[in-house]
């Protein structure tokens, strides 16, 4: 007999069926268990009763919480008065006449039932096989595989192409630490981990692709936040021939598109978004990220914010230069190299950032595709010639073969779906995301590796202990 899934079984009245799934609780009344079987798609009342053989009702009564079953039986009615409205089932329940025990279940180390904020959070990353049991996280799991799914769908319809980009590539800035691979076979050389796919997505315009998109996984070495982690997952957009406004309007319409199909509770406080200069938002709010919502008591209300205009670059007082306030690929608003050379705190650039409620959820900009700019930029930003040549040659040698006017945007996923399932903390909207110190406690990574492999990718490690010796 095929399986039956819970969300079914209502169509099935007076019909035998197989479930199969977890005991979720386990009860026994006198001469009557109460099982609620969980599987994917809900839960199901299933009682043992009288009707059921004395070697199934023994069977029946062993059971505990999470283990795992497989019950036929036919689905009833429930009677008048014992109706549950809070679950889809709640109208049935399935009068178990067979049960295997398909796999027993030790008991949890933690309740899954509850919400699950209470719990240590080291706990919960440690068994987070378990912790994606619970409702909350199920249902954070399945919608991002839906805003996921509509944002594809909605791009694609758009004309864009999906096209996945190298994780073993070259470093390119976006004002983090890179992640390093040691390449066995070149010695002593490293490949880094993609900070964005910037580079290859411009590429991609000069391979003449036009509209490009990728749920794009980034990787940045900086201490993560409630708002921050070394990996996560970009929206990632490129298109050519194109001004500002047009990215910014894609950008919209899709994430209306993604609230209208998936949020229809939700309310966007204004459409099209609201677009300020940098400057006036900074006088006005004091920060680049304004919390814009009219009662922020109220979750389903969507503040989004365009800031525009940007400052190119940004004096650091630390390292004493100028630095991309996006990055070095933004295009300022003035082709007159002397202006961006002798007043770089002047200029603008056609740079963008989407906030939501106060979060930064995208940034992008259009980019330089003359030569000469570009050059220029790397000039005030302080890299020598040589260092440009080594590090951003490829991209200037691909725009002497016909390069598009372009630019883009990029979409923090896991930002953008906190807020909308009013999560405090990307790591609710991550299946397995890290610790506070960038540590898987499930598989435990990072790792120390033998000897073995070390040598074959030319690495010494130099010992902690080693190094108090030294002192
Ligand atoms: P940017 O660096 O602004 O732009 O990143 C785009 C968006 O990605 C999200 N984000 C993060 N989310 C979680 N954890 C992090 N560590 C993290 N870092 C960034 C933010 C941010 O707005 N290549 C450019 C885009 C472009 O110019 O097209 C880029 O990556 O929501």
């Amino acid at each position: 007999m095929k399986r039956t899934l819970i969300f079914q079984t209502p169509n099935f009245i007076n019909q035998q069926v197989k479930v199969c799934g977890w005991v979720n609780t386990a009860r026994t009344h006198g001469k009557i268990i109460f099982i609620d079987l969980r599987d994917r798609s809900g839960l199901l009342q299933v009682t043992f009763a009288k009707d059921t053989s004395s070697q199934v009702f023994d069977l029946a009564k062993r059971l505990k919480p999470e283990w795992v079953v497989e019950i036929t039986g036919v689905v009833q009615k429930r009677p008048k008065g014992t109706e549950n409205p809070d679950l889809i089932t709640g109208e049935i329940e399935l009068l178990a006449q067979d049960l295997k025990i398909l796999s027993e279940a030790k008991s949890l180390p933690f309740s899954i039932q509850s919400e699950g904020y209470e719990i240590s959070e080291e706990k919960r990353l440690k068994y987070r096989y378990l912790d994606l049991r619970r409702e909350r996280l199920k249902r954070n799991l399945i919608l991002r595989q839906e805003v996921i799914h509509e944002v594809r769908n909605f791009l694609k319809d758009n004309g864009f192409v999906e096209v996945e980009t190298p994780i073993l590539t070259k470093s390119t800035p976006e004002g983090a630490r890179d992640f390093l691979v040691p390449s066995r076979l070149q010695p002593g050389k490293f490949y880094a981990l993609p900070q964005s796919p910037q580079q290859y997505k411009q590429l991609l315009m000069v391979a003449g692709v036009e509209k490009y998109f990728q749920i794009a996984r980034c990787f940045r070495d900086e201490d993560p936040r409630a708002d921050r982690q070394a990996e996560f997952t970009q929206i990632d957009i490129e298109m050519s021939f194109v001004e500002q406004e047009d990215i910014l309007q894609i950008v919209e319409k899709m994430i209306q598109e993604v609230v209208k199909k998936i949020f229809p509770e939700k309310r966007i406080k204004e459409f099209p978004f609201l677009r300020l200069n940098y400057q006036d938002v900074m006088k006005e709010y004091g920060t680049d990220k304004p919390d814009l919502r009219e009662n922020k008591e109220n979750d389903d209300e969507l503040a989004f914010l365009f800031v525009v205009n940007f400052p190119m670059f940004e004096w650091s007082k630390e390292e004493k230069r100028w630095k991309a306030m996006h990055h070095p690929f933004t295009r300022p608003q003035t082709e007159d190299l002397s202006l961006i050379k002798e007043k770089p705190g002047e200029i603008l650039a056609y740079q963008y950032d989407l906030v939501l409620n106060g979060y930064e959820i995208g940034g992008g900009s259009l980019r330089s595709y003359k030569k000469e700019i570009l050059e220029t930029v790397f000039e005030v930003l302080g890299h020598k010639k040589e260092e440009v040549k080594e590090k951003f040659g490829h991209l200037l040698e691909a725009f002497e073969y016909g390069v598009p006017p372009h630019g883009g945007i990029a979409l923090g996923l896991d930002r953008l779906l906190a807020i909308l399932l009013k999560e405090p903390n990307i790591r609710e909207v991550i299946p397995f995301p890290k610790t506070g110190d960038s540590r898987d406690l499930m598989m435990n990574a990072p790792s120390e590796v033998g000897e073995e492999q070390l040598k074959e990718l030319h690495i010494k490690v130099e010992k902690q202990e080693d190094k108090n010796e030294d002192k």
